[in-house]
């Protein structure tokens, strides 16, 4: 259902929830002070509750109202990088609810990149919380139209177009001073975080931190994912829709998209193709390797994801 940033506000004031979008993908929003609202998030997504939440800001000051204990290195941080997608994961103020942070010490904050959200909390003077407006596990949405695909007609969704980045948010540890954990990769990288900071930022956890994708299977489709790295490979695979980053010399009897060969316009149409596929008659998405280096770290992080096995 279609919602002006009006009624979001409205709906936001009576401790509903509504869809909103951002720059990387749709999010399903609260009021930071609304527990209630917050519990609807988990039953709507069926999401565990111990997947703590983004705490997403329309002004640089409020990262201060709810982490503690900030290093040094955040300013560098928020102005190289904010607004956009880039998650900060701090240690954080008492007053923050146990549903946002799942009883963690810390809290995860970024501020969205997107007119029409940033309106809404500065409307409401308060943040909000916001997992990717998508039932757990599934692929994130990157239009209203994959909202309402899997959330259903019902969820409140104000229209913001497509996402310009499409895939979810960079997300790093900043709790320690001296060293930056990436947990989770995104269209930001390692290399242009310690650029910004001077500070070592090293892809991976601290013992005992739970993060998004730390599932092996996350972001999946509807459709079975499989990885080829030669186009010959097609000649034996029943029809699917293919996912090509070479460009082919012979007709290819499946449903064939040819993807960007740089990094940013490939994730931005990562996702739409595995919601474009879920409603084709098509067996399984094929999707051609996409290189190995640090700037599609992001997609290769989502592909591999989506393509795990359970055996
Ligand atoms: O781009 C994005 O980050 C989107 C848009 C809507 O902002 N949001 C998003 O939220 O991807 P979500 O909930 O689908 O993934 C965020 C992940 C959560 O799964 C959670 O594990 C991790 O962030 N997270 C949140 N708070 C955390 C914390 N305190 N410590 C470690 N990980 C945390
Ligand atoms: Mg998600």
């Amino acid at each position: 259902m279609q919602i002006s940033v009006k009624e979001a506000i409205e709906i936001l004031n009576a401790d509903g929830v509504v869809a909103l979008p951002t720059e990387t993908v749709y999010g399903l929003a609260a009021r930071i002070d609304s527990d209630a609202a917050i519990s609807k998030i988990f039953s709507i997504k069926q999401r565990p509750a111990d997947h703590p939440l983004i705490v997403h800001i329309a002004e640089f000051e409020d990262v201060y109202h709810y982490a503690t204990e900030v290093p040094d290195y955040l300013l560098n941080l928020i102005a190289a990088f904010w607004p956009g997608p880039l998650t900060i994961i701090l240690k954080k103020q008492a007053s923050i609810s146990p549903l946002i942070t799942a009883n963690q010490t810390t809290v995860a904050i970024r501020m969205p990149n997107h007119p029409l959200t940033l309106a809404v909390i500065k409307m409401l003077g308060k943040p909000l919380v916001a997992p990717s407006a998508n039932r757990f596990c599934q692929t994130s949405p990157t239009c209203i139209e994959h909202v309402e695909t899997s959330l259903g007609e019902d969820v409140a969704v104000v229209d913001g177009g497509t996402c310009s980045v499409g895939i979810e948010s960079t997300i790093i540890d900043a709790t320690c001073q001296d060293k930056i954990y990436l947990l989770r990769p995104g269209s930001i990288t390692a290399e242009q975080i310690t650029e910004a900071t001077n500070v070592e930022c090293i892809v991976g956890t601290k013992a005992n931190v739970r993060f998004s994708g730390s599932h092996k299977k996350h972001y999946a489709p509807t459709k079975p994912i499989t990885l080829i790295s030669n186009i010959d490979d097609l000649k034996e695979l029943p029809f699917s829709y293919v996912m090509l980053l070479s460009d082919p010399t012979e007709v290819i009897n499946h449903h064939v998209v040819s993807m960007p060969k740089n990094p940013e316009e490939y994730a931005a149409m990562l996702y739409h193709h595995w919601h474009n596929a879920a409603k084709l008659p098509v067996q399984s998405i094929i999707i051609e390797r996409p290189p190995s280096n640090n700037e599609w770290q992001g997609i290769n992080d989502r592909i591999m994801k989506a393509a795990y096995k359970d055996s």
